[in-house]
């Protein structure tokens, strides 16, 4: 394609959308209504200091911002606080009976932790942690289904300055030991089982696989979903159970370590090009700081809120927007144990309605859902958002204007939050009341974050020119990640050294890379077209189409994989597996099988790819790179394209009779 078809076809996809004003009831109460807040937190690097500034430090920084050894960069330098005593302690003055987490089992049990709660549980496990040798500065992973223990233990971890490693709890115990070992971890903290769609899921056995296939040989501790273990679940005399253990430290209170803004606060694994995944670490201050910051102006969350974001906290978002940032704020967040479906596709707006909440938080993937399932299982359910958001992946407008409809009934603010793993919090999107909402398009940059788009030879594009570029972020922020957990190279290598000025020590001539497209349009928002390197993204969940295609490769029959992403309506993206089995190998429904279990048994159910198909090679360029592109085309019924620079150009066109039939 041409570079002016290209842009044709970019213009015809991003037909310019209407705007939607924020309602004015919203506008008038909302926690950042002056524009001004643009200016003055963009004065680099002074005007983030109001950021640091929502928390209790235990002493003042010395220094905001030093950006004196690149990208390696630190904010509040010499400041100290603890991120467990800011999101617990500091509210007992004020708000000691006031929820802070409201958590629903899927089976319907219900837990209303107060505060005071709060702080007992979090101190019993602090001191819990310390008995079985747990020190400052270990890193704890913690393999927890989204119930109450999963922010105790966290903010157990935080409070006696223990780096936290949260493993999705959906990823398989392949996953687990990998991150346990990537991570130098000696505790791992599991729980007996949970419930999935009305079963009691033993999770517990996953602990013991990945000990067996771990390096390393971790202390296991073990939460119980009930009172008992529950009767299913078999756990090993090796482990110990937390609730016993807990029962030695009742009423114990645990001194919160005052911890260097720059000690790091947890390691969260998200998925790259190459290699395994990689150990984002966060610091305790200028992250904190940032996921507070931007809980208060775009989420609008104010301590009288039920606040409630429907994500995991094994990924970031349930980090920074469960967790850290809502409870630095001392609001009430809601944390619902199970599926959206169970059992009826209303349990959502049930929830909403028990609970009366009044910030919502999704995903484009759940939306997709929502919209599938039909209006009439949100109808009649008494709720009333005033604000929602959704992260994770582009939201088509369809989508969009079906959420503002049908959930926010045309009077609820929406935002749109563009960030990763990597940046802590939202990095853009507008803020509700000051900036016009633009269906499918995240809009401007968050207060004092700078994006700026580069082509692929690091040239920076026209501001607003409407063109896709590389998204990069040109002035660094309190919530970005400090390196690659053991790796810091790779932390340079990954972000920086694309366009940046590797040999400079001016901060300036840094910058950070995205890996995501964005397109700058005239009026100043942003839309972000999605990742440009080998990541896919199901249902909001990042994945390495490296990592895939190598836990197909573990598979004996198969000779060599290739995995691409297949649009889907709902999932957003799923993969397709191309496979070419070893000489002699038959195709069949059994190897099919052992494919689609390594790849759960590697990463995890929710990877499950969508299809597999056997083909005789795959297309490769003459140097012998496989053309991941070429097959993601056929898996999406696009036009083949170029294929000329291939080593056999018949290939694709091969493939494709067989995948599409003639
Ligand atoms: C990737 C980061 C940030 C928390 C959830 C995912 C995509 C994220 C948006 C959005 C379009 C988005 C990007 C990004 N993404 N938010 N609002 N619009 N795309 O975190 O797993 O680190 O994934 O998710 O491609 O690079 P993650």
């Amino acid at each position: 394609m041409s570079d002016e078809d290209a842009d044709v076809e970019l213009e015809a996809r991003l037909r310019e959308q209407e705007y939607f004003r924020p309602p004015s009831k919203f506008v008038g109460q909302a926690n950042a209504s002056d524009p001004a807040i643009h200016d003055e937190v963009g004065e680099f690097p002074e005007g983030f200091e109001a950021y640091a500034e929502l928390l209790d430090w235990d002493e003042h920084w010395d220094e905001t911002f030093d950006g004196s050894n690149p990208p390696f960069f630190e904010w509040f330098v010499g400041g100290k606080l603890n991120a467990s005593y800011n999101c617990v302690d500091r509210h007992l003055g004020e708000r000691k009976n006031q929820t802070a987490l409201l958590w629903e089992g899927e089976d319907g049990e219900q837990e209303n932790i107060t505060y005071q709660d709060l702080y007992r549980e979090v101190n019993e496990m602090a001191a819990a942690l310390r008995d079985v040798g747990v020190e400052e500065d270990d890193v704890v992973t913690i393999h927890l289904p989204m119930v109450p223990a999963l922010p105790v233990t966290m903010l157990a971890c935080a409070r006696i300055g223990a780096p936290h490693s949260v493993v999705f709890a959906g990823f398989s115990a392949s996953a687990l030991a990998e991150r346990v070992d990537s991570a130098d971890s000696d505790y791992v903290v599991t729980i007996d089982g949970y419930y999935r769609r009305g079963e009691f899921l033993e999770h517990v056995e996953k602990a013991d696989t990945a000990l067996e296939e771990a390096d390393r040989d971790p202390q296991v501790l073990c939460w119980t979903r009930h009172d008992e273990v529950h009767d299913s679940a078999d756990v090993s005399d090796e482990y110990t159970m937390v609730p016993e253990l807990l029962e030695d430290h009742r009423r114990e209170t645990v001194e919160p370590v005052s911890r260097d803004a720059e000690d790091p606060l947890f390691l969260m694994y998200t998925s790259g090009t190459t290699g395994k995944p990689k150990g984002c670490q966060h610091r305790t201050g200028g992250y904190l700081a940032y996921a507070a910051a931007t809980s208060k102006h775009v989420l609008d969350i104010k301590p009288e809120d039920t606040y409630w974001c429907a994500a995991d906290i094994g990924w970031i978002t349930g980090h920074s927007y469960i967790v850290y940032g809502p409870l630095a704020l001392g609001t009430t967040s809601v944390m619902y144990e199970g599926t959206p479906d169970y059992p009826h596709k209303s349990r959502m707006w049930e929830i909403a309605e028990r609970y009366d909440v009044d910030i919502f938080h999704t995903s484009p993937t759940a939306v997709r859902m929502f919209m599938k399932w039909g209006e009439e299982h949100v109808e009649g359910y008494d709720f009333d958002f005033r604000h929602m958001t959704t992260v994770g992946e582009p939201i088509q407008p369809e989508a969009w204007l079906w959420y503002y409809k049908h959930i926010g009934d045309e009077d609820a603010v929406i935002v749109d939050t563009w960030w990763q793993t990597e940046t802590g919090g939202h990095l853009i999107t507008n803020l509700p009341a000051l900036d016009d909402m633009k269906p499918g398009s995240a809009g401007k940059p968050a207060p004092g974050i700078e994006p700026a788009l580069v082509d692929d030879e690091g040239e920076e594009l026209e501001p607003a020119a409407g063109k896709a570029g590389n998204l990069i972020i040109t002035r660094p922020w309190p919530g970005m990640l400090q390196t690659v957990y053991g790796n810091p190279e790779r932390f340079i290598d990954t972000y920086w050294a694309d366009f940046s000025d590797t040999d400079s020590d001016d901060w300036t001539d840094w910058n950070y890379k995205a890996g995501d497209g964005a397109v700058h349009a005239q009026d100043g928002y942003w839309r972000i077209l999605g990742r440009l390197d080998d990541v896919m993204n199901v249902a909001g969940h990042r994945l390495g189409t490296m990592e895939l295609e190598s836990a197909v490769a573990e598979v004996e029959a198969v000779a060599e994989a290739a995995v691409a992403a297949r649009e889907h309506t709902e999932k957003g993206e799923v993969p397709d597996v191309y496979v070419v089995l070893r000489e002699g190998v038959e195709q069949s429904e059994e190897v099919r099988e052992d494919i689609i279990e390594a790849v759960e048994d590697e990463i995890g159910a929710f990877a499950r790819p969508a299809n597999v198909h056997f083909v005789d090679d795959l297309p490769k360029t003459r140097s012998g790179k496989i053309m991941r592109r070429l097959l993601e085309n056929i898996s999406n019924d696009a036009d083949l394209g170029d294929t000329t620079t291939l080593r056999d150009p018949s290939v694709p066109e091969r493939i494709r009779e067989q995948v599409q039939g003639d």
